[in-house]
């Protein structure tokens, strides 16, 4: 490459007033030059004048909190079974459910492309070591999951993992080092979101991380849609005859990876994407809830639901929107294709955000207050474009503890100590004898949920305190 600057970047970069990325050119070496023009090539810069210019322009019908007070229960929910009738329908769906993975209909996607910020941990978050006695990591946990199913169901369940470029390179290495935990080598593929720049708030210009590097992060979890779109992964499911994907996330290790009952509700009721939720433990868990607004089933983030509206209760006292998403999902491949690109594709959301970036002079700056705007997809927002979105209740206890944070709440401690209490259930329900405050683990290989372990330990067994059931 030559020593001027590509002459094809210059004038589209004065025309969005960014040439400032070029200003270190010349100090670049040639795989510097051509990393650079790699990542100024792929920024849709007219999309970023676009998003940097929608604020505030949403009717005030439109802005969240009026949306919010709007708000009503979901129509399409299951809660709980509790009556006799309501437990053979799930019974009924789960027979279902089976069939569908039994049949081939059934694909998974784990997304694990996240930067894991708030856990502070240096590797990809599915590398955390979290099994309460093995030290098992989130990935082995959720993928043994999925080989006892595949082997339940006796059938290979295609496995798709997203990555991004700040996870890609460990993950795969990772699986590589495990032979895939396990899973048929024909199921899995990996799959790399794109990224979005984060931008100078007061300027509109790009922000660099480094001379000739541009500041960029994960698209979010909805830039999943584009990139199963770009690796042609769904003409890949529809090869496979994958109808259905049982869609979760990296950081929730007790999520029932292809659950017979949500599979089944999913395609009985007809729905096109499904979410799983859990009562909030209070009116101000910083949880999203799920709600209908006008008629459309969709997720009010926290931090857009004023307090006196998460606060709100119905006649029997209980909070009006108690719904808290898992980000456990089913959907139609027909539907995900539907939003990968073009009209439908899901919106931006912008962020103003601390982002760390280098100035004018060479300089490192680490700003102490939001400087810059940062751009995600969300997933959940394929909700409102359902022709018909099913909400299912699950149970807390059983189903959801996600490792978000170093310490405190939904932190690798509390996630522990939710699966310790979930399998010494299991343990007892079946019998079994152990000291009070055994630390408890039960690898999927070994029993999927309660009844399985149930079959598998005669009554009366005694343990010690430290329990570790496995293969
Ligand atoms: P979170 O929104 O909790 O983000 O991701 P995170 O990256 O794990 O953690 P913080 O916010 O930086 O602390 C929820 C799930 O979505 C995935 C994550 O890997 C996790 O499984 N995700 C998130 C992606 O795959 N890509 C993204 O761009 C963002």
């Amino acid at each position: 490459m030559s020593n001027s600057h590509p002459t094809e970047l210059i004038q589209p970069l004065q025309q969005h007033n960014q040439q400032h990325l070029l200003d270190s050119w010349d100090e670049l070496n040639p795989s510097e030059r051509e990393a650079l023009v790699t990542q100024i090539a792929a920024v849709d810069f007219a999309e970023i004048e676009r998003l940097l210019a929608e604020t505030g322009t949403a009717s005030a019908a439109e802005q969240p909190e009026a949306r919010a007070r709007r708000a009503t229960r979901p129509r399409n929910l299951v809660r709980l079974p509790n009556s006799p009738q309501e437990i053979a329908e799930h019974r009924e769906a789960a027979r279902q459910g089976e069939q569908l993975l039994a049949d081939g209909k059934v694909g998974i996607i784990l997304v694990a492309g996240g930067q894991g910020s708030r856990l502070g941990f240096d590797h990809p978050k599915g590398m955390f070591p979290i099994g309460p006695v093995s030290d098992n990591t989130l990935f082995q946990l959720l993928i043994e999951q999925a080989v006892a199913r595949s082997r339940r169901a006796r059938v290979t369940i295609p496995y798709y993992v997203m990555t991004s470029d700040a996870t890609h390179e460990e993950t795969v290495s990772f699986f590589e080092q495990h032979n895939d935990f396990g899973l048929d080598e024909t199921a899995v593929r990996f799959f790399r979101q794109g990224n979005m720049p984060a931008v100078d708030a007061a300027t509109g210009r790009l922000l660099l991380a480094a001379p000739g590097r541009l500041a960029l992060s994960p698209d979010g979890h909805g830039g999943m849609l584009a990139a199963l779109q770009q690796e042609q992964l769904f003409d890949d499911m529809r090869e496979r005859g994958v109808e259905f994907l049982f869609y979760h996330q990296v950081d929730n290790s007790t999520a029932v990876v292809c659950d017979p009952v949500f599979l089944g509700l999913h395609a009985a009721h007809g729905s096109e994407m499904s979410i799983k939720v859990v009562a909030k433990r209070s009116a101000e868990e910083r949880m999203g809830v799920v709600v209908d607004v006008d008629g459309k089933t969709q997720i009010i983030e926290y931090s857009d639901m004023p307090a006196e509206v998460a606060a709100m209760t119905d006649d029997a006292g209980d909070l009006l929107h108690w719904a808290g998403s898992t980000a456990i999902h089913v959907f139609n491949r027909e539907l995900l294709e539907r939003l990968a690109g073009g009209e439908h594709a899901l919106p931006f959301h912008k962020a103003h955000k601390q982002v760390e970036f280098i100035d004018h002079d060479g300089q490192l700056q680490q700003p102490d207050k939001p400087n810059a705007y940062k751009f995600e997809r969300f997933i959940f927002d394929a909700l409102t474009q359902a022709r018909k979105a099913l909400v299912l209740e699950a149970d807390r206890a059983a189903e959801f503890s996600p490792v978000k944070n170093a310490a405190g709440a939904d932190s690798p401690e509390t996630a522990r100590r939710d699966m310790i209490a979930l399998h010494a259930g299991w343990l007892r329900r079946a019998g079994a004898t152990f000291p009070e405050g055994a630390a408890v683990e039960i690898s999927p290989l070994f029993a999927l949920d309660a009844d399985e372990l149930n079959d598998k330990i005669p009554a009366g067994t005694e343990f010690g305190r430290e329990i570790h059931l496995h293969e």
